[in-house]
């Protein structure tokens, strides 16, 4: 939970869980919250908004098109400015220095450590180190099994060919040191691919995630990163609009360019189906002689992992969620909410952009063409204001990349899923907004700029429309086939086009008539209706919030372990512009309902849909998407095991 919002702090327990990414709970000591109270000698950087010199063009409107209009907003307006403030930075391992470190190929140990670990007699300090690998999970099993190989010595550094290895040391017989490194060896499958001349013909894609995040709270907390990416000539979508509540609805679409619900009729039958039999956009790379990667931290409520099996065969060529996984169950650290925030000495976030690094250094060096997707939870999943602790780290990170030339062919995409999900900010109107909108940055190379002008003259044009995660998937299946950029085939495509389609790439001008519902944005994800607010006594408002809490009881029909939920205050309501209203006709309209229930004082948000017959005669109510939770549902749902009802069940059993 992030600032103060004394609103939404839970009853006064001592332990509460937090809702997670799916509802999973996890404990945290709720004065540890108290701690990243506002300051108020917090000052802000100066941001700098590039860009938004065109919102006077677009007249107060981030979008503004025939068929969306999404609004501007300031990132320090009045309403937000309370819940920002500066976080505490965390200490890994109480300040006490790693004993060893790693660059491309080597582990070596760090001398000036010695002391810390008390260390007087070099001969009595005995090191070895054990390579590791993912071992294929049963059916049954999750995906984080790992095997390792027997412990080698070795004393000041020793060469390493493997992906992962554990260090242990021991001094008179005693383990005083154990430490996590991972590697990126050439695969024999990929060794060929540095051979092929055509190369030049293929762009690299690195896409680089951070979970959370929303766009105005990127450029609210990560000021330096955005002033690096828009110097290296980053374009940034504007209206990215999610199309789904987690991490898992908002990937799927970028991935496998699915719905959540299309995939369950697809390749994910059940619930403890792996996703081997998905058509994840990696192997089309990888059978067009890309090297593919995969990495995620937070493992253990990683994208396919999280209350899911994840994968039997390995997905792509290097595969880093198993390392994360063991190196923050055997030596994570300073956990906070849902995340381990170091590894060892280290914090996990920067364990993560150093094995990128490697991964992008080796592929480069080796004139390999790769495909990466790399996606960071541990810095930005539970706060608010804690993304401003990496700023620097990943603004560091994409200079050095960019000034290593390691971008010169690469097609580089950082974005995120969706803004924060709870705390404070979620009741107000602009904090409900932002949730809906990630950032998304692309930066494409030079030399691609100038010779497919048209696709970049698009996708410049299309910053300003309304975007999504299935336009990210066509984009991703575009950058495949650079030749595809061309104008003519570009053109060729648009002919075939008749304006109506789900997806875009954004390489093809969008259509200006675009609506959430084209998009396949539910409404109630949908940020492109103007809206006003309503008096939470207004009777339409009322008898919607009544049906939404018949709706959730509904839901938890035939678990008798579920209490009934009674509807205890309404704290806002909006109501949505109707376009299709016409007088004498039947039409529907929006409404979105916050409110609280008991027992358990859960905090929702709905967005509910009323139908009212010609002459207003008859009205019926439908939920659109799904209900948001928007506070901690803590131990309350314990007894539930259902992922999507544990956000609604209070148990009383
Ligand atoms: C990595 O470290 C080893 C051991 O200290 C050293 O010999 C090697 O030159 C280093 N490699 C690079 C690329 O810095
Ligand atoms: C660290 O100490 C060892 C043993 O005293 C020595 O052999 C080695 O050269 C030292 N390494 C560095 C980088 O000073
Ligand atoms: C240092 O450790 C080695 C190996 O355990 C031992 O043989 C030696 O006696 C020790 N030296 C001192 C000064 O303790
Ligand atoms: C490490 O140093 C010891 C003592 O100098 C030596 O006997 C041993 O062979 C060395 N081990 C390795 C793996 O180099
Ligand atoms: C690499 O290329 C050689 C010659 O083209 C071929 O014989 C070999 O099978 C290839 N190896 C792999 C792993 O694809
Ligand atoms: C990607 O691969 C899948 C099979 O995994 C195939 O069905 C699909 O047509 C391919 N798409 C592209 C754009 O190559
Ligand atoms: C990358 O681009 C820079 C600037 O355009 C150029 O100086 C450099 O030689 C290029 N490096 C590589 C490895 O292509
Ligand atoms: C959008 O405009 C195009 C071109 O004018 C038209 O063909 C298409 O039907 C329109 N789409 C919608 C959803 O109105
Ligand atoms: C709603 O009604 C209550 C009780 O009649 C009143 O106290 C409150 O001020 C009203 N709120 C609004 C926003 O009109």
């Amino acid at each position: 939970m992030d600032g103060d919002n004394s609103r939404w702090r839970p009853p006064s327990i001592l332990l509460i869980p937090l809702l997670l990414c799916g509802g999973l709970i996890f404990y945290v000591d709720v004065f540890q919250i108290k701690s990243f109270s506002v300051t108020n000698s917090f000052k802000l950087p100066e941001p700098r908004f590039i860009g938004y010199s065109e919102k006077i063009d677009l007249n107060g409107f981030l979008v503004k098109t025939e068929g969306c209009r999404i609004p501007y907003m300031d990132p320090l307006d009045t309403s937000i400015k309370k819940y920002v403030s500066k976080p505490k930075q965390f200490v890994c391992n109480k300040n006490k220095p790693p004993l060893m470190e790693a660059n491309l190929t080597y582990v070596y140990m760090l001398n000036n450590s010695l002391s810390s670990y008390e260390v007087k007699n070099i001969s009595a300090l005995k090191c070895c180190y054990s390579a590791f690998h993912r071992v294929e999970p049963s059916s049954k099993q999750g995906d984080n099994i790992v095997s390792y190989n027997k412990c080698v010595q070795f004393n000041e550094s020793v060469k390493i060919e493997d992906d992962f290895i554990r260090v242990s040391c021991t001094y008179n017989k005693k383990e005083i040191y154990k430490d996590f490194f991972s590697f990126v060896p050439i695969k024999p499958r990929i060794k060929n691919f540095s051979s092929n001349p055509g190369s030049n013909e293929k762009l690299n894609v690195l896409v680089i995630g951070l979970d959370a995040v929303s766009r105005l709270n990127l450029h609210r907390q990560m000021p330096k990163t955005v002033n690096i990416l828009k110097d290296i000539g980053a374009i940034e979508l504007l209206g990215y609009n999610k199309v789904g509540d987690n991490t898992f609805p908002n990937l799927v679409p970028v991935l496998i360019g699915l719905s959540e619900n299309e995939l369950k009729k697809d390749c994910w039958h059940k619930k403890t189906d792996k996703f081997d039999d998905c058509k994840l956009i990696w192997k089309n790379y990888s059978t067009s002689g890309y090297a593919t990667a995969f990495g995620e931290d937070s493992t253990w409520m990683g994208t396919f992992n999280y209350m899911k099996r994840g994968f039997k065969k390995q997905p792509t060529d290097y595969f880093w969620g198993p390392f994360n996984y063991v190196s923050e169950k055997q030596i994570g650290n300073a956990h906070d909410m849902n995340v381990h925030q170091c590894v060892g000495s280290r914090a996990v976030y920067q364990v993560l952009l150093d094995y990128i690094t490697k991964f992008v250094k080796t592929m480069t060096q080796n004139q390999i063409s790769y495909f990466g997707f790399f996606w960071g939870a541990s810095l930005s999943h539970d706060y608010l204001n804690k993304p401003s602790l990496g700023d620097e780290t990943y603004a560091n990170f994409f200079t050095k990349l960019t000034e290593s030339n390691m971008l010169n062919n690469t097609a580089l995409i950082f974005m995120s899923d969706h803004g924060i999900r709870w705390g404070g900010i979620r009741t107000t109107y602009q904090g409900r907004i932002e949730e809906r909108l990630p950032f998304v940055f692309i930066v494409m190379p030079k030399s691609y700029r100038d010779s497919y002008p048209q696709a970049f003259a698009n996708i410049n044009r299309n910053t300003k429309r309304l975007t999504t995660p299935f336009d990210l998937h066509e984009t991703l299946k575009n950058l495949l086939k650079p030749h595809s950029l061309k104008r003519a085939l570009i053109n060729e495509r648009i002919n075939k086009r008749d304006g109506k389609e789900r997806s875009y790439s954004l390489f093809e001008p969008i259509p200006s008539n675009r609506t959430c519902e084209t998009a396949a944005i539910s409404p109630h994800w949908c940020t492109c209706q103007t809206s006003a607010s309503i008096s939470i006594n207004n009777s339409d408002i009322i008898d919607a919030t009544k049906y939404v809490v018949k709706y959730l009881n509904k839901q938890l029909d035939g678990y008798a372990e579920c209490a009934e939920l009674t509807l205890a205050e309404i704290y806002d309501g909006r109501l949505h512009s109707a376009d299709n209203k016409l007088k004498g006709e039947s039409y529907s309209e929006d409404y979105t309902v916050v409110f609280r229930t008991v027992p358990g004082d859960g905090n929702f948000e709905a967005t509910v849909r009323q139908y009212v017959s010609k002459k207003g005669k008859e009205k019926h109510f439908n939920v659109m998407g799904s209900v948001s939770r928007i506070n901690l549902y803590g131990s309350q749902s314990l007894c539930m095991t259902d992922y999507h009802l544990k956000l609604y069940c209070y148990c009383i059993t």
